[in-house]
């Protein structure tokens, strides 16, 4: 920013952005008593802005009693103006901890622009002290905001989107706003619904993503799209999901999934910058499949090892029923080996069992090797062949699940994360990106056995898998991509089907009837036999990439106004009950628990 453009006709400075060098000026400031010190006739007072806190002096020789007096008596968080001018400190008074340390302000006069009654909670936090719970912070959202953790987290979020939208531009990315009041979009999660007061019975749906517009925008010829976009799920809460969230959301025409990848990883490049991180100009990539067989999960935290290994073949002549029975149902043995893990205590152990009992293992099978010898329940069953499968050095633990991989898998990855944070084998400060490709384009309808769409029914197939459709349908691979950040799913995208018949046929594979089809998504397939370009995208959480890139936590600390985990706003109390008049007038009657 050039010049003091916080120049204001009631302050001529920041309070928090004066420095040495604006000793000898006379200023006017305004903002809250963060904190004030009667010594006995001298009164300090901390006076914070948005810029931080600067040390404001009233002093029995040069101000008179009514202004010290005055000075005296305001309360906490008090909004104040104040007159004054800029003095150094003396060599011994200044403060290395605060930007303003080298200075303070000698008041002369002092106005009260607003008045505070005593904060419910705590603002002024001083070194040590707790924060107060985040139930009563969420309701107290307008004084927990004034946190300088809080500040910083909204105030790089701020700059997150200026260079997003500064770095899209500079490619030829289009800014276009899409709908809220819509048709529902497919993105694996319940719609929220608004009722229709206009037309009785009818609703709309607010979007899940900005998904079908997006391909729109591309039918219709503007080739490169982006868009911030709020997006509406009605799905299970977690830290890192809320019930509204903000994508970086970006459309192409005539790309491939290299094209998209290498304008993610150009603009995460400048994102974190901002962050003050830097990322390889290239991130790794690993399919699917083997983010499954090497960590049990498709969004791996590649900063530290315990890889799972398939460990079947210690196992192949081991006279043992459950691991027998696995492998004879077509299953394996897979497990987790724990360098120094020999040394953990059984309690620590059985915690770490339950969780992989929770993540639906029958328990974990445990083997060390201590004195030269394996050690453990199953270690009479392993012969020597066994013994040397299982590969383990002296002080090792293998903790192992012998099942369906898709459990093994499950409870594997529960494991790892658990043990890597027992044991803190995450460094601190490390960054790992990964790509993971080739996602299959379908997976399993829980509720009817048959297929669902992995990403979204609009991901085109492989090319090279087109002809398994009819055959093998679950081998076929998606021309999908997802970007994961230290075990965390920042975003996702593919390129999509631009091809009205291939369109049908997915969807129909889906159990998505002709008639169905045309009625939820006539609109798409009436557009893609319209002369749609071959085009794809992505989208980014950009709450989590706030939440990633400040250290956050949870997203809740990087949204001005969030929901608890219960989906409620505390602050403003939401959800409400509606009354029967406004229930009436949108045709709607609630039905008697
Ligand atoms: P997807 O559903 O993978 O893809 O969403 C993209 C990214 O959005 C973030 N995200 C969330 N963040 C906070 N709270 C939530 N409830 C939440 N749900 C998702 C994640 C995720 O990676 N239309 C496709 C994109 C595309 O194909 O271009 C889509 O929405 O970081």
């Amino acid at each position: 920013m050039t010049g003091n453009v916080f120049r204001t006709s009631l302050r001529s400075h920041q309070a928090g952005a004066l420095r040495a060098s604006d000793a000898g000026v006379q200023v006017s400031l305004a903002g809250w008593v963060h904190r004030s010190r009667n010594l006995g006739g001298l009164v300090f007072l901390d006076l914070r802005d948005r810029a931080g806190i600067v040390q404001v002096s009233f002093d029995p020789k040069t101000t008179s009693t009514d202004v010290i007096g005055k000075a005296a008596s305001l309360g906490q968080e008090t909004v104040v103006r104040i007159e004054g001018v800029v003095a150094l400190r003396p060599a011994e008074m200044r403060n290395s901890e605060i930007e303003t340390g080298d200075v303070e302000v000698h008041a002369t006069s002092v106005t009260v622009l607003g008045p505070a009654e005593t904060p419910a909670i705590p603002v002024a936090r001083g070194k040590g002290e707790k924060l107060a719970n985040e139930d009563l912070r969420l309701r107290y959202r307008h004084l927990d905001l004034r946190r300088p953790e809080l500040q910083n987290n909204i105030l790089l979020r701020h700059r997150l989107q200026q260079s997003t939208r500064r770095y899209l531009d500079e490619h030829g990315y289009l800014e276009i706003e899409t709908p809220i009041l819509t048709k529902p979009t497919p993105e694996g999660a319940r719609d929220y619904l608004v009722p229709s007061r206009v037309h009785e019975g009818e609703f709309y749906a607010l979007p899940q993503s900005p998904q079908l517009y997006k391909q729109l925008l591309m039918v219709s010829g503007f080739d490169r799209y982006f868009q911030i976009a709020r997006c509406f799920r009605d799905e299970d809460l977690r830290a890192d999901r809320q019930p509204e969230f903000t994508q970086i959301d970006i459309e192409a025409s005539f790309v491939t999934p290299e094209d998209i990848m290498e304008l993610t990883e150009g603009m995460l490049g400048v994102l974190f910058a901002d962050a003050g991180i830097s990322i390889p100009a290239k991130f790794r990539r690993m399919s699917y499949a083997e983010c499954m067989e090497r960590y049990g999960c498709d969004r791996p935290d590649l900063r530290y090892g315990l890889e799972i290994v398939d460990v079947t073949d210690a196992f192949r002549n081991a006279d043992f029923g459950i691991t027998r029975s696995a492998i004879d149902a077509g299953g394996r043995v897979r497990g987790i080996k724990i360098p120094g893990g020999a040394g953990m205590s059984r309690k620590q152990v059985d915690e770490i069992e339950q969780i992989a009992k929770s993540a639906g293992a029958f328990g974990l099978l445990r083997l060390k090797k201590a004195n030269g010898a394996l050690e453990g329940p199953v270690a009479k069953f392993i012969d020597e062949s066994g013994a040397a499968a299982l590969a383990l050095d002296e002080g090792d633990l293998m903790l192992m699940v012998a099942s369906k991989d898709q459990i093994s898998s499950t409870a594997l990855d529960r494991v790892r994360q658990d043990v890597a944070k027992r044991l803190n084998l995450v460094p601190e400060g490390s960054v790992e990106m990964v790509w993971v490709t080739d996602f299959p384009l379908f997976g399993e309808d829980t509720e009817t056995g048959g297929l669902a769409a992995v990403h979204h029914p609009f991901t085109a197939p492989h090319p090279d898998d087109v002809s398994k459709l009819d055959t093998e349908p679950r081998n076929v691979r998606a021309l999908a991509y997802d970007v994961v950040m230290n075990g965390t799913e920042l975003g996702g995208g593919s390129i999509r089907i631009h091809d009205t018949a291939m369109q049908k046929r997915v969807l129909g594979m889906l159990g998505i009837s002709d008639e169905d089809a045309k009625m939820r998504f006539g609109f798409l397939l009436d557009a893609l036999s319209a002369g749609a370009p071959p085009h794809g995208g992505i989208a980014l959480g950009f709450d989590r990439l706030a939440m990633l890139l400040s250290g956050a936590p949870s997203l809740r600390d990087v949204i001005a106004f969030p929901k608890t985990t219960a989906a409620r706003a505390l602050f403003e109390g939401a959800p409400t009950p509606v009354n029967e008049q406004d229930l009436h007038a949108l045709h709607l009657e609630l039905r008697k628990q």
